[in-house]
């Protein structure tokens, strides 16, 4: 069993380079699958969660490999409609897959998804959308959607999903129809699947908003495509984070990390600061304990990231004072406070609110991640506290980020991963 070790205590110095959002590439992995020709998805990262939309790629009949930081999906051979079930119990992505396979086959066949421990995590929206925009649905141990007559007319989604979004426009993106998606997720990683779709010679309006329009093309789509996904604002975000609790000064190697994208309620902060040049983040640098950061909520954008929630709870904790973080989008996304707890943290949850009350002295402790974001936290927290710390459930933290422990060493922490 892998555990992270980590003496922590040091301030964090250095330059770190940034990711593609892994909530860009996982959709445009899927959305490879409409392409009958090659995709070029640019500074990949060779997280589990790709490499098990690669694999579900190669069980499709399609090819996906990397040619060096590039990840290569060559959709020509692609011949199968459905999804193999062993791999999309593994991860929440494969359900984006769905809508490909209706744009390609006019058909697609998949189990349940699974996906990290944050709580329920229903499909019906997807479901819905779809039966909204002309497709047959039948549930049973496997689910079958048949959208061979074509699809069309317009779908309201009951909340901004991000996936169900992502899945609704892949799926309308060949046929005859128009199909409009309202109260559609607004994620800026949702403007990179368009960007990829319209490259692809799809006619994809509106993705960024709250209004989508899909044009259906008739012919077949096949062409050489290379996209660069816009940098990840979680894994950069929690960087940023991570310097709340050590202190530091950190710079981002990406030189597209829009402001908007992140943390700006967070950075406004006394003590910490956000180096901006041309709109764009360069850094962040925190001099000294910041003050509690008051109320954050957690909700689908342009509000505050769920994905960054832990994070952000984690940091609070070096924080002199109050912090209390809501949390609109995953009611049920606090299960590694518990964890936090055993470090003498003062926080407690009370429905879909964590208050902590930031600043104590806290003790190193042997803890487990349950999920992605909530390891992302204990590492924060770890980083944070003078001494040594375990950490269990190394492969949930991998789902998200490459080599973690190799980025925060070249920031100057002392964090390795050892077989136990
Ligand atoms: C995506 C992100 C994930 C992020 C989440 C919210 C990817 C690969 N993953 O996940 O990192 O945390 O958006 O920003 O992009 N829901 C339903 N029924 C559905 C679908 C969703 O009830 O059919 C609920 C979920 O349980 C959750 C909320 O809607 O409470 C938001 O989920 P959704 O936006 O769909 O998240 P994902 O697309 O799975």
């Amino acid at each position: 069993m892998e555990k992270f070790v980590i003496n922590g205590g040091k301030s964090l110095f250095g330059e770190v380079k940034i990711q593609s959002a892994k909530n860009s590439v996982l959709p445009l992995i899927a959305a490879s699958v409409i392409n009958d020709g090659k995709t070029y998805i640019e500074n990949c990262p060779k997280i589990s969660d790709v490499l098990v939309m690669m694999k579900i790629i190669e069980k499709l009949g399609g090819k996906a490999y990397f040619e060096k930081d590039d990840l290569v999906i060559d959709g020509r051979s692609i011949d199968c409609w459905i999804l193999p079930c062993d791999l999309t119990r593994e991860i929440r992505a494969s359900i984006f897959t769905v809508g490909a396979l209706i744009s390609r086959f006019g058909y697609a066949s998949t189990c349940a998804p699974g996906g990290c421990n944050i709580g329920d995590r229903p499909i019906d929206i997807h479901i819905d959308a779809l039966k909204k925009l002309g497709a047959i649905v039948r549930e049973n141990d496997e689910i079958i959607f048949d959208a061979s007559y074509g699809l069309g007319g317009s779908v309201t989604l009951r909340f901004p999903s991000v996936g169900a979004t992502e899945n609704a426009i892949m799926s309308a993106v060949r046929g005859k129809g128009v199909c409009i998606i309202k109260n559609a997720a607004k994620e800026p990683e949702i403007l990179d699947l368009q960007r990829y779709l319209n490259a692809l010679g799809a006619n994809v309006e509106g993705g960024g908003t709250d209004t989508v329009v899909v044009r259906g093309v008739e012919k077949k789509l096949s062409c050489e495509v290379r996209i660069k996904p816009i940098p990840d604002r979680i894994e950069a975000g929690t960087f940023a984070l991570a310097a709340v609790a050590c202190g530091g000064e950190i710079r981002f190697l990406e030189e597209s990390l829009p402001k908007y994208l992140f943390l700006s309620e967070i950075f406004r902060n006394n003590a910490c600061k956000m180096y901006l040049k041309n709109d764009k983040i360069e850094g962040v640098k925190v001099t000294e304990r910041p003050k509690g950061f008051g109320r954050v909520i957690a909700e689908p954008f342009p509000g505050f990231p769920t994905d960054l929630q832990p994070q952000l709870v984690a940091a609070s904790c070096f924080a002199k004072g109050l912090t209390v973080v809501v949390e609109k989008v995953f009611p049920g996304r606090f299960s590694f406070v518990e964890q936090l707890l055993k470090t003498g943290a003062d926080l407690s949850v009370c429905d879909n609110a964590c208050i902590i009350d930031g600043g104590k002295e806290l003790n190193p402790a042997e803890t487990y991640a349950g999920d992605l974001r909530g390891g992302a936290a204990l590492i924060i927290a770890a980083l944070g506290i003078e001494g040594k710390s375990l950490i269990g459930g190394t492969r949930y933290v991998d789902r998200g980020y490459e080599k973690i422990e190799e980025k925060f060493r070249g920031l100057g922490a002392d964090i390795r991963r050892v077989e136990f």
